[in-house]
């Protein structure tokens, strides 16, 4: 069935005998391997008859046919019951092997035992595929309505007869492009971009590396270039597609992109935070409490200050009032958030927020716009960017309108290095990807995850996507060569190892299975794949400078602006606090200041009583004194003092007596002048 290695069995047999001998255990070793997949083709085969078995006893019980939750099966659930017909004829090849990935990879695990090995009839000359197989290839990839061209059928060589294509209606039914680093996946993605495009389809896509902003300039031909494309049947020409630069918060060359907070959501926030999920449900009711205050949450720094005020004497009542939000909690929230403005990421929220309606624009001439997120100024934030990622598909799905299956979607998107979106991810969040994923076709909207392994795609979502371009598969490691039988366990049944061809692909080949016009998958398919259009690596820095400069978003988007929000409404309310705790405590001083002013003029009054007393007593000593002196002088003194004076008074208070006692007075008192 598979291509043999080649092995240069003619030169050296003859001579070496333990070369003899190690070929004959390698062709024992084939053998066996053969006899297994022919054991195996045999079995899947019997579970793809009972499955079909099964499915038309359902039918003929009149009861619908429902998905088996398996593989593109599930994601059948939400077609339209004149699609779910179509598997009638197709589920005896993809019941089986469908499964998601755990379940799957189970039989093609097991090591079959080796029967009585009758190897398939090998095709001539290494071809993987006999000529039946390579007329069911050609018709299963032969629709009616509008494609876009993969590339053609690799069957040892390139069969230009054999176009691999994908309708264009069926982009909606999302996809995976997958494959080790170099595979090719970005030139695959870069593609599949070019030609929606130039058929009216707006495409998103992140550019993680920046060598995708190429689409923006004409390629470059070269001799091997074009042997290549002439060879899979493509007429290949320069081209450049009309595209248009965006930046996370306007780091690096692009429009900026911004979030509110509120519009970002507690729980993507929360993954950007990598909160658990106990602080994850708090950072909600933190939400819930700015929202029911009116506080609008526009940037980190609103977040912020609700947080400060909330785990603050003044908001503690209110974060009791609150229930399940520990101030613990809310204190863990506030330090990863100030971790988190510390390190930059404070410039991707705040307004003008972005309006996910402009992903949608086509150009004047009727070719969809190519907008391409420049995403090398963040990639030191991978879980950042990845959930922005998640956050634009979020706000898409909820702006855009229910349009059923079109001949062609609203917008597709390609999710770059999704990996970094599930890594780590909570219950809550991966669920909400998946409803997101599995509800947001209906609107028209395709998303293509382009990651290393399908294994670093939930299988929930695994199960969602309908179109799949696996391009070459190392295994290097134990837990490689684990993910490429995984892999392998979740294609269709088909005429290939895919164990062994997954690893032989070459650069810018990929096996490939997508969804039918009828909504079945289409038989699996090595591709080699056409070449982009536009240049294979980046567009240079001015013509990108040039092109953002030139574009009419950044009117719109360029500059930010900072209205009242939570941070300024708790600022005040804080201000008039404070202003209170100051009037009080000036009223206070004063208190204490004529508390002390009274009982520092009491002491003086006392001091001056004490004083006026002193002299007063000095006073009468003074009279008694005179009076002493007075009776010395003149006999008999009368002290009484009666109003009506002696003569002798009247001459005492004459001014020149008084002046004489006085004299003397002062001598009594110690001045001793006599
Ligand atoms: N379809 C193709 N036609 C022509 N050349 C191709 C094609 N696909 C890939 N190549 C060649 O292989 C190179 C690597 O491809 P690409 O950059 O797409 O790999 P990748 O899988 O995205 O790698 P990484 O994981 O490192 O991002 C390209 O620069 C190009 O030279
Ligand atoms: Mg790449």
């Amino acid at each position: 069935m598979s291509a043999a290695p080649e092995t240069p069995a003619s030169e050296s047999t003859a001579t070496d005998p333990s070369v003899a001998a190690a070929e004959a255990e390698l062709a024992r070793l084939r053998a066996e391997a053969e006899a297994a997949e022919a054991q195996l083709k045999a079995a899947q085969a019997k579970a793809a008859l009972a499955a079909a078995e099964a499915e038309a006893a359902k039918a003929r019980a009149g009861g619908p046919s429902t998905g088996s939750g398996t593989g593109a099966r599930a994601a059948e659930q939400e077609t339209p019951a004149a699609e779910r017909e179509a598997p009638a004829a197709e589920p005896a090849a993809a019941e089986p092997v469908e499964a998601p990935l755990p379940a799957a990879a189970e039989p093609v695990e097991a090591p079959a035992p080796p029967a009585s090995p009758a190897p398939p009839a090998e095709p001539a000359d290494g071809a993987p595929l006999d000529a039946d197989e390579v007329a069911a290839i050609v018709k299963g990839y032969t629709f009616e309505a509008t494609t876009l061209d993969l590339g053609a059928l690799v069957n040892g060589e390139p069969v230009p007869e054999a176009q691999i294509r994908i309708p264009l209606g069926m982009m909606n039914r999302h996809g995976l492009v997958a494959g080790a680093t170099g595979t090719g996946k970005t030139r695959t993605l870069q593609g599949l971009a070019e030609q929606l495009a130039a058929k009216g389809v707006p495409v998103f896509a992140a550019d993680i590396k920046g060598d995708l902003s190429g689409v923006a300039t004409p390629g470059e031909s070269n001799e091997k270039l074009l042997a290549r494309t002439r060879a899979i049947g493509q007429d290949w020409k320069p081209e450049a597609s009309v595209t248009e630069y965006f930046a996370l918060g306007g780091v690096g060359k692009g429009v900026p992109v911004r979030a509110t907070v509120s519009g970002f959501g507690p729980l993507l926030l929360s993954k950007v935070l990598g909160l658990n999920a106990t602080q994850e449900s708090s950072l909600g009711l933190v939400f819930h409490y700015a929202d029911a205050n009116g506080l609008a949450l526009v940037d980190l720094s609103d977040l912020r200050a609700v947080l400060t005020h909330l785990t603050s004497d003044e908001g503690k009542a209110e974060l009791k009032e609150l229930g399940g939000l520990s101030a613990a909690t809310a204190g863990v929230i506030l330090r990863e958030l100030i971790t988190f403005a510390d390190a930059g990421a404070d410039v991707f929220f705040g307004e003008p927020e972005f309006a996910v309606t402009d992903f949608l624009r086509t150009a004047p001439d009727g070719r969809g716009f190519i907008s391409l997120l420049e995403v090398p100024g963040v990639i030191d934030k991978p879980a950042l960017f990845s959930t922005f990622l998640m956050y634009l598909l979020a706000e898409l799905f909820e702006i855009l309108p229910e349009v059923g299956d079109a001949d062609k979607p609203k917008l597709v998107f390609f999710f770059d290095e999704a990996h970094l979106l599930f890594k780590d991810a909570s219950k809550d969040f991966l669920a909400a990807i998946t409803q997101t994923v599995r509800l947001i076709r209906s609107k028209g909207v395709g998303v293509f995850f382009v990651t290393q392994t399908p294994k670093d795609v939930p299988s929930d979502v695994l199960a969602q996507l309908g179109s799949r371009v696996q391009h070459a598969l190392r295994a290097f490691t134990p837990d490689d060569a684990k993910a490429l039988r995984a892999t392998v366990g979740t294609y269709p049944k088909s005429g290939y190892d895919l164990e062994r061809v997954l690893q032989e692909l070459g650069t810018g080949e990929a096996i490939v299975t997508v969804m039918s016009e009828k909504g079945a998958p289409t038989p699996v398919a090595w591709t080699r794949l056409r070449a982009p259009q536009g240049l294979m690596s980046p567009t240079p820095d001015p013509a990108i400078e040039a092109a953002v400069k030139a574009s009419p978003l950044l009117a719109k988007y360029g500059t930010p602006i900072d209205r009242e929000s939570a941070r300024e409404i708790l600022a005040a309310k804080m201000k008039a606090a404070d202003d209170a705790a100051a009037a009080e405590e000036a009223a206070l001083a004063k208190a204490k200041a004529d508390a002390e002013y009274a009982k520092q003029k009491a002491a003086i009054d006392k001091q001056q009583a004490a004083a006026d007393k002193a002299a007063a007593a000095a006073e009468k000593k003074a009279q008694q004194e005179y009076e002493r002196l007075l009776k010395k002088t003149a006999g008999t003194t009368r002290t009484s003092r009666s109003s009506q004076k002696s003569p002798i008074e009247q001459i005492l208070n004459s001014k020149s007596t008084q002046t004489i006692l006085g004299g003397v007075i002062r001598g009594i008192f110690g001045t001793g002048r006599r």
